[in-house]
């Protein structure tokens, strides 16, 4: 047997039983496929159910408001696909009628879509042969044929693109795609790949030389950013103050509390003498009731050192008329990063 036919016969036995494995429904395979980008299956699993049971259909979802989704979406990081997965709805039903469209190029031009969502959701939906190359199959192509090109460089992308083509199966393309992501995920993995259970042992280049360490090959490094994000949470007569973010930047979309950003580590004293401090607290009387610096929260091109803290103030300022004002109960209707949802679940506000 060769590569496809023992993969195939693999998966019939061994293929993780998943809602959106049990349905051609277009939009359900585009909704799985938005939310595993970048996102482990076990962890997006119930974001698919949840998102099933709200948004139904996708002119429900086109219907709904983009905080909406954004709440819906909290917690699974990369909040730019929400935001997308919401205008890429609106576009299909101003466009298609509601009606998913099925020429691959149409799928592609779909915003946050890339080549790799595309060919998975023309596959599985529509049996199309198109093949879904993402950091799983690079692997498994790199190792099983000993391919020491860099999946980065371009001529990478073009040998392991050919030889995908060639491999893939043109009557279960679908099927295919969803084996390489299994045995990616499930036994062909980055670090301690589980040889002993894997089927396609006896083609493997890379065990038979002892590559498995050094395949797949990635010539960058990527770079990770420090930031440091130092979080007010103003307090006057048991309310808080809350702000969205709006600019093209890590969770756009997002509210948190009114927030100064330094270009490094700083002590509170020096914070009170930064010029967004000045403006916002026009030397008033102010009162620092906690200062609690939190876990790194690492992404994956930043580092976020953040702090959280605390102020009472005596007087409301006229400063602060721009941010939004809620008790701390109302918190929970607003989406907001994971990292201020941890902070607030170890220190919950009072009010
Ligand atoms: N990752 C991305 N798409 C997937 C799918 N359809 N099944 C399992 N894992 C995936």
């Amino acid at each position: 047997m060769n590569f496809t036919d023992i993969l195939l016969f693999w998966y019939a036995a061994n293929r993780r039983s998943l809602p959106w494995r049990e349905t051609h429904d277009p939009y359900r395979i585009w909704l799985s496929e938005i939310i595993l980008q970048q996102t482990r299956v076990d962890q997006g699993l119930s974001y698919y159910v949840r998102f099933l049971e709200r948004f139904p259909s996708i002119s429900d979802l086109a219907a709904a408001s983009e905080d909406e989704v954004l709440k819906l979406w909290q917690g699974l990081g990369y909040y730019s696909r929400a935001r997308n997965l919401h205008f890429s709805a609106r576009l299909v039903v101003e466009k298609f009628h509601g009606k998913f469209p099925s020429d691959y190029k149409e799928i592609l031009n779909l915003r946050g879509v890339g080549e790799y969502t595309a060919a998975a959701i023309a596959s599985i939906a529509y049996n199309q042969p198109r093949a879904a190359i993402d950091g799983n199959a690079y692997r498994v192509l790199s190792r099983v044929n000993g391919i020491s090109e860099p999946i980065d460089s371009s001529v990478g992308k073009k040998t392991f693109r050919e030889l995908a083509d060639l491999l893939i199966d043109r009557k279960n393309p679908g099927s295919f795609n969803q084996a390489m992501m299994d045995l990616g995920a499930t036994i062909c993995t980055p670090v301690n790949p589980d040889c002993l259970n894997c089927p396609v042992t006896g083609l493997c280049v890379a065990l038979r030389d002892q590559l498995i360490d050094q395949l797949p090959v990635k010539n960058t490094k990527t770079k990770q950013r420090d930031r440091f994000f130092n979080y007010l949470i103003i307090r006057y007569e048991g309310h808080i103050y809350l702000e969205q973010r709006l600019e093209k930047d890590i969770w756009k979309g997002l509210y948190q509390f009114p927030l100064i950003e330094t270009p490094a580590e700083t002590s509170v004293e020096n914070l009170c003498r930064s010029n967004e401090w000045l403006t916002l607290f026009q030397n008033r009387p102010t009162v620092i009731v906690n200062n609690d610096p939190v876990p790194v929260h690492l992404l994956s091109h930043q580092k976020i050192h953040a702090r959280f803290i605390q102020i009472k103030i005596s007087a409301e300022l006229i400063s602060l008329r721009h941010y939004i004002k809620v008790l701390p109960e109302e918190l929970d209707s607003f989406a907001i990063p994971k990292l201020i949802e941890r902070y607030l679940s170890s220190k919950p506000l009072k009010n």
